[in-house]
């Protein structure tokens, strides 16, 4: 398979704050890879490098082998990468339909009648399982419900790479396993190449191909799940952190 994304040597600094330092790895399409890490290890700002929200200090970012580093976060966008937010943006005072369709409508790509636009929010509010939910206002929706009408916006985007940061925090065990099944589902059936955030390890243990684990900023480890759980450096990290907790 070939790599969608390459990050080359990826630095951002704010003031005298080296947030991501020097950070390589990249992304095979059609894979599932995670990046963990305690708190603060520069995991939102990597992504932030990726979707454009910051340029980075040095370093390269490419995607479908083209340079993307520094392009306008609609620019990346357009070229196929989607993201969620670790804090999840809806609008509070539309309708679960009405905020996918605001996705949609994002496309700009052509114009086409309502009825087709509203059909394609409704397959993507089949696959998110947000039946129920369709008619109801961001503000009256559960945490849960909230992550799945940020993963169906970003899918109407139609991306080729979905960045997801944190979407399984807040959530219990039981929403845990049907979002792990959700995510398989849009890496297996739609062909979307995931790139997951997550605090929690197992999460990624059970889903991800490939691991990259941030710590301060730097990138100390990177293999299967099976060679990370291993790694000498990788359990210090988590071990200190729960010293600390
Ligand atoms: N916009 C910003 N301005 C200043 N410091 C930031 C900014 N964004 C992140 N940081 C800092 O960069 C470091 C990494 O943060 P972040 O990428 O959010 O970590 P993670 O997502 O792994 O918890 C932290 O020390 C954080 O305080
Ligand atoms: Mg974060």
């Amino acid at each position: 398979m070939r790599d969608i994304l390459v990050v080359n040597n990826a630095t951002k600094q704010f003031g005298g704050l080296t947030a991501v330092k020097d950070v390589s790895f990249s992304v095979q399409e059609g894979m599932r890879l995670g990046i963990i890490g305690p708190n603060g290890a520069g995991k939102t700002t990597m992504f932030n490098m990726i979707t454009g929200e910051y340029k980075p200090t040095s370093g390269k970012i490419e995607f479908g082998g083209e340079e993307i580093q520094g392009l306008k976060p609609h620019n990346v966008a357009k070229r196929g990468i989607g993201r969620t937010f670790q804090i999840v943006r809806v609008f509070e005072d539309l309708t679960v339909l009405d905020n996918i369709l605001m996705g949609i409508l994002a496309q700009k790509l052509r114009f086409r009648p309502a009825e087709e636009q509203i059909y394609e929010a409704d397959e993507i509010i089949k696959t998110t399982n947000l039946q129920k939910y369709r008619d109801v206002l961001g503000k009256h929706l559960t945490v849960s419900a909230k992550k799945r009408v940020g993963l169906a916006t970003a899918l109407a985007l139609k991306p080729k790479m979905l960045l997801l940061d944190e979407v399984m925090a807040g959530l219990t065990h039981v929403e845990i396993g049907d979002a792990l099944q959700l995510l398989r589902k849009i890496n297996s059936e739609m062909g979307i190449t995931l790139v997951i955030v997550e605090h929690v390890m197992k999460v990624v243990m059970e889903l991800c191909e490939k691991i990259v684990v941030l710590s301060f900023g730097e990138k100390i480890a990177e293999g299967s799940p099976q060679e990370i759980t291993q790694n000498r450096k990788v359990i210090d990290v988590y071990l200190g952190e729960s010293k600390h907790a």
